[in-house]
């Protein structure tokens, strides 16, 4: 590796991920910050809910965890706030949605912009939202896939970073379906974590830029 490159790796990202269950996605984010020369450390884990298999993942790794139930709070907005609070205390350079299933506020997506991803199972703009599985199931699609993204106000619609799409069988359930695009989340997450601890990928005018390029519409890697 470059010289230039040693210097740059020496100072790694402080990521806070956040889930709200099983955590493969954290599991992979984990694994590659222990290879050589990864640009980035999972500082704390958050997780709305206390069960989530992630917490158990994160304290394997003696990583920080945090339980914090929404339902102890009586507003969203109260809510995002005390989640602020926990995570800025780990002075984060990125935030890493992993399977995180709760709606954030305005407040929220504001205070991290630029540095806020999001991992969504689907080749966005295509479904939005859940059950994405089998929505691309029941259109008869024969290509479904999945998408990180830079996360702003629309729910599921910031600018797309990397997409990965695999193929659609006819005997596929949803399951088969979830399996298949879990291996390639596992493969483009860490990978988008890179770009952004090295200082490749950022967010301009929300649009997202890798290497001084502004990505298009589908992301880097896009077949148009
Ligand atoms: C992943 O499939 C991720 O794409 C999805 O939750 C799963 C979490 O899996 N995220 C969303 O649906 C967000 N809208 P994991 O806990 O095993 O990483």
């Amino acid at each position: 590796m470059p010289e230039f490159m040693t210097e740059l790796v020496s100072k790694k990202s402080r990521i806070v991920v956040l889930i709200s269950g099983s955590g493969t996605n954290l599991q992979a984010i984990i694994n590659a910050c222990k290879s050589n020369n990864f640009p980035g450390e999972v500082v704390g884990v958050l997780s709305n809910k206390a069960d989530a298999y992630g917490l158990v993942r994160a304290s394997d790794e003696n990583i920080e965890t945090m339980a914090l139930s929404h339902k102890d709070f009586d507003s969203r907005e109260n809510y995002d706030q005390a989640m602020m609070s926990k995570i800025d205390l780990l002075k984060p350079d990125l935030i890493v949605l992993a399977g995180f299933m709760r709606i954030l506020t305005a407040d929220f997506v504001n205070h991290y912009q630029g540095r806020l991803i999001n991992i969504h199972p689907s080749l966005l703009p295509k479904y939005q939202g859940l059950n994405t599985h089998q929505r691309a199931i029941d259109a008869g699609d024969t290509q479904h896939g999945v998408s990180v993204h830079f996360v702003t106000e629309e729910l599921d619609g910031g600018p797309v970073i990397l997409q990965a799409k695999v193929p659609v069988f006819p005997e596929d359930t949803a399951d088969d379906l979830a399996k298949r695009v879990h291996e390639q989340e596992h493969r483009i997450y860490p990978l988008v974590v890179k770009w952004l601890g090295l200082g490749r990928l950022t967010m301009v005018n929300e649009e997202a830029v890798l290497d001084g390029c502004n990505l298009p519409l589908a992301g880097y890697a896009n077949d148009e």
